[in-house]
C-alpha cells in the first residue's frame, strides 16, 4: 500500500507566500473599491531591460530555424553563461572560481530547495532566524528537523541564530555544532549585511568543525556599501566549505523567466567526498537544464548594455528603499535595511505581533507587507517591507502608512 511521505504532515500551514496571497485575494475580492498596495513578497515591477529583451527575440528566431535549432540544453548549463558567470561574478572580482564548478539552474529558490538532498538526513542545519522560509521547510519535507514546537514555533533539530536589534541582526557563531548552516546576506528578509572580516570567521569556524555553509547571495547586486562581500568566495578557504546561490531575479528581473546557478567549488569535500560530484549527478538525473533563450537571456546581463541598464534598475529600486526607509522613520518606526538590499524591517508598532500588524496595514492602510514571523520566531514583532513596488505605489503607500 503507498505511504505519503509523512514529513509533509508536519509542515505547519502553508508556504509563507501563499498564506498572504490568499489573504490578500480574499480582502482584495471583499473590497473591489479600495486599490491595494502589495509591498509583501519580494517580487519584481519592472519590464525587463532592452538588452535581455533583444537576446530573447535573437534566441527565439534562433529556435525557429532549422540550422540554429536547440534541443535539450546540457544539463550544467551553456558554456557561454558558464564562462559569462564565472567571469563577471568571480574573477573579476577576485575569486577562484571556474566556469566548471558552475551549474545552471531554473532559479535560486529550487537550489535552495533541492541542495540538502545530497547531504545525509542525519545532518544537523543551522539557519539565521529570522530566514527565507525554504531552508526550514525543505528540510523538514526531507525529515531533518525533529519535533515541531507550536508554542515557540521552532524545531528540536534545528540551530536558530537570532539576528536581532542587540547584534545588529548579524547571527553569532551558534553553542551547538552544525552540519550546514544556511547564510544569506544581504539577509532576507531584515535586509542586514556582515563585513568580509565577519564573513570571513563564518568560513574559518566552518573549516575547523567540518560544516558546510550553503551561502545564498540572490541579493548581492543590492550591496552600496565597500566592505560588504558579494560571495563568499571573497573569504580564504572558503572553496572547502561553502556553495554558493544565486539568482538572476533581483538583479535583472527574471522572476518570470526562472534562472540562477549554484557554485560547488571542487575542492569541496565531505568525508572524503566531493560534492561537486554528487550535484552533477543529481543536476544530470533529475534536471534538463534551464531554456536556451532564458540562458542566452542571462547572458545579456552580462553584456556592456545589460550591465548599464540593469545597474539603473537597481538604483530604481533603491530609490523606492531609501524612500520607505526614511518615510517609516519620519513616521516614528523603529527601521533598518534598506541600504544594501531591497527589503526594509520594521517594528510592529503598538505591542502589536507581526501578524496583527499585518492584518492592521492591509485593513487600515490597504498595504501589503509580509509578517516577520513568517521568516522565524525573531521575526515575531517584525514586519517586512520590499522595494520592488514601482516608485508611484511606493510613494503612495508610505503617505498612507504615516495617515495612520
Ligand atoms: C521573498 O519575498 O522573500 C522572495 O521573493 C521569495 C523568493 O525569492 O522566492
Amino acid at each position: 500500500m503507498a505511504k505519503v511521505n509523512d514529513n509533509y504532515l508536519k509542515l505547519p500551514g502553508n508556504y509563507l507566500f501563499s498564506t498572504i496571497g490568499k489573504k490578500v485575494s480574499a480582502y482584495a475580492a471583499a473590497h473591489p473599491d479600495k486599490k491595494v498596495i502589495r509591498l509583501g513578497i519580494g517580487d519584481v515591477t519592472q519590464p525587463l531591460a532592452p538588452a535581455i529583451i533583444s537576446a530573447l527575440h535573437s534566441a527565439v528566431e534562433e529556435m525557429g530555424n532549422a540550422a540554429t535549432f536547440r534541443g535539450y540544453a546540457p544539463d550544467l548549463g551553456y558554456e557561454f553563461l558558464r564562462n559569462a558567470v564565472a567571469q563577471n561574478d568571480y574573477r573579476d572580482r577576485g575569486c577562484d572560481i571556474s566556469a566548471d564548478e558552475i551549474f545552471i539552474s531554473d532559479g535560486a529558490k529550487c537550489d535552495a530547495g533541492n541542495i540538502q538532498e545530497i547531504f545525509s538526513v542525519d545532518n544537523r542545519i543551522a539557519v539565521c532566524d529570522p530566514v527565507y522560509p525554504v531552508y526550514v521547510d525543505t528540510n523538514v519535507m526531507a525529515g531533518r528537523t525533529g519535533v515541531y514546537d507550536k508554542a515557540a514555533e521552532t524545531w528540536s533539530d534545528v540551530i536558530y541564530m537570532p539576528c536581532t536589534a542587540q547584534n545588529g541582526f548579524a547571527p553569532e557563531l551558534p553553542d551547538k555544532t552544525p552540519d550546514l548552516i544556511y547564510l544569506c546576506f544581504p539577509n532576507n528578509p531584515t535586509g542586514a549585511t556582515v563585513t568580509k572580516a565577519q564573513l570571513q570567521e563564518w568560513v574559518d569556524y566552518a573549516n575547523r568543525v567540518g560544516a558546510v555553509i550553503i551561502y545564498d547571495a540572490a541579493y548581492e547586486a543590492y550591496i552600496s556599501q565597500e566592505d560588504v562581500p558579494h560571495s563568499v568566495y571573497e573569504c580564504q578557504g572558503a572553496r572547502t566549505c561553502a556553495i554558493e546561490l544565486h539568482s538572476f531575479s533581483k538583479n535583472a528581473g527574471f522572476t518570470g523567466l526562472r534562472l540562477g546557478y549554484t557554485v560547488i567549488p571542487k575542492d569541496l569535500k565531505v568525508g572524503g567526498v566531493a560534492l561537486h560530484g554528487l550535484w552533477a549527478r543529481r543536476h544530470g538525473t533529475k534536471y534538463n537544464g534551464a531554456p536556451y533563450i532564458v540562458q542566452r537571456a542571462g547572458e545579456a546581463v552580462y553584456s556592456q548594455e545589460g550591465k548599464a541598464q540593469l545597474k539603473e534598475q537597481v538604483a530604481y529600486y533603491m530609490r523606492n528603499a531609501a524612500y520607505i526607509l526614511e518615510g517609516l522613520k519620519e513616521a516614528g518606526y523603529t527601521v533598518s535595511g534598506g541600504v544594501n538590499a531591497p527589503y526594509i524591517w520594521l517594528k510592529a508598532p503598538g505591542g502589536m505581533n507581526s501578524w496583527e500588524f499585518f492584518d492592521y496595514l492591509l485593513e487600515r492602510a490597504n498595504v501589503v507587507g509580509t509578517p516577520g514571523s513568517g521568516f522565524g520566531p525573531s521575526g515575531e514583532t517584525y514586519f517586512r517591507l520590499t522595494a520592488f513596488g514601482s516608485y508611484e505605489n511606493t510613494v503612495e503607500a508610505i503617505a498612507r502608512i504615516k495617515a495612520l
